[in-house]
């Protein structure tokens, strides 16, 4: 697209001073497409200069004339950017601000009102974000054993297999076959730095094995034990541990970890139990893990009250007791809200056998 505009047009030579004049000026249009020809570069401007302003009008060096520029397409930055004018306000509103990227798959959760706009806010997303081809909306919560959740492919190829980098790490994953979310990063990355050299680590839940990797490659001395039932989420796990050379400190191990904590050479210092919905019924074998005196447990756990942190603090050190260890929280974190009322829930504790 093109536009004629009152344009500074000056001599090659004199074209650099004269931008910089332009721009101190704030008479730039930053719109349109500066060019040349072979004697004279044209720049667009709001309005015209007074020779005061720019001498080269005096010296010959430069005249004023209109031209037509190429207009310049600005890239949205933002996906509701992106839908302006697309969209009536009311709508715009609800337009996600924050959405998961995963490797160059992308995830939309939308509002009712929202989808029948679903596939252009896919394409919006695309534009925004030029490395994205598949765009999945999710179709439902995650479930199961495995914790995959259902998505309908709403824009590109519908390839759903990926390699996401997280903190320098690499991870081979398909989005439709295995539980994975980038929103812990935060929390893989809090976990790993606490990791002392020498610690025997056991990831209770491993999935494509974030945990776990992370924490290998940043304590190098470790021995990380990775437990995981999805047999197409162990194949990835296996692949990424070969993928991120850590195969000398990360054992991945296929099946129900109630069925195979024994395979450890010695017990754990540290476990992560990152089942929210289930964990609390892991427990006992956590107990049977863990080195009797004193261990350290990452617990994520769900609640559906107000006060989700303290109901599974109790509900927890409950059964820690009626197992005979100790518990002590060291600290706990509200994560992130799953459904209406539904909050999961970090839990950092220290157990020890009575
Ligand atoms: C919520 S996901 C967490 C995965 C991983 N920790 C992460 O941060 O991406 C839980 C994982 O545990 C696996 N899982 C569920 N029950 C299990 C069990 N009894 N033994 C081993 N793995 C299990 C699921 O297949 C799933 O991959």
């Amino acid at each position: 697209m093109s536009e004629t505009s009152l344009a500074v047009v000056a001599k090659k030579y004199k074209a650099e001073i004269v931008r910089r004049r332009l721009a101190t000026l704030g008479i730039l249009r930053t719109s349109m497409k500066v060019f040349s020809d072979d004697e004279y570069v044209y720049f667009p401007v709001e309005r015209p200069p007074n020779p005061d302003e720019l001498p080269e009008l005096i010296t010959g060096d430069a005249k004023i004339q209109e031209a037509t520029f190429n207009k310049l397409v600005l890239k949205p930055k933002t996906l509701k950017e992106a839908m302006m004018g697309t969209l009536d306000e009311e709508l715009i509103k609800l337009v996600p601000r924050s959405f998961d990227i995963i490797g160059n798959v992308a995830i939309l959760e939308l509002d009712e009102r929202l989808r029948p706009f679903a596939k252009d806010i896919a394409s919006a997303l695309k534009l925004v974000h030029k490395h994205v081809d598949t765009v999945l909306l999710k179709a439902g919560p995650s479930t199961g054993e495995y914790r995959t959740r259902p998505y309908k492919v709403i824009a590109g190829s519908g390839n759903t297999l990926t390699e996401h980098i997280e903190h320098g790490c690499r991870y081979r994953l398909d989005v439709r076959e295995v539980f994975f979310t980038p929103r812990l990063s935060g929390e893989r990355l809090r976990v790993a730095s606490q990791v002392r050299p020498n610690e025997c680590v056991a990831d209770m839940f491993a999935g494509v094995g974030p945990f776990s990797i992370t924490i290998a490659k940043m304590q190098p001395s470790c021995k990380v034990y990775a437990f995981e039932i999805n047999p197409v989420a162990y194949k990835f796990l296996e692949e990424n541990i070969r993928l991120n050379k850590v195969e000398d400190r990360v054992t991945a191990i296929f099946g129900d970890v109630r069925h195979n904590y024994g395979i450890l050479e010695k017990r754990a210092d540290r476990l992560i139990m990152n089942l929210p919905f289930s964990a609390e019924k892991y427990l006992d074998v956590a107990t049977k893990l863990a080195k009797p005196s004193g261990a350290i447990m990452h617990f994520y756990g769900a609640a559906e009250d107000e006060n989700a942190v303290e109901t599974v603090k109790f509900n927890v050190s409950s059964i820690i007791r009626s197992l005979g260890f100790d518990a002590k929280f060291l600290w706990a974190k509200e994560l992130k809200e799953v459904a209406p009322r539904k909050v999961v829930v970090a839990l950092d504790i220290a157990i020890s056998m009575r």
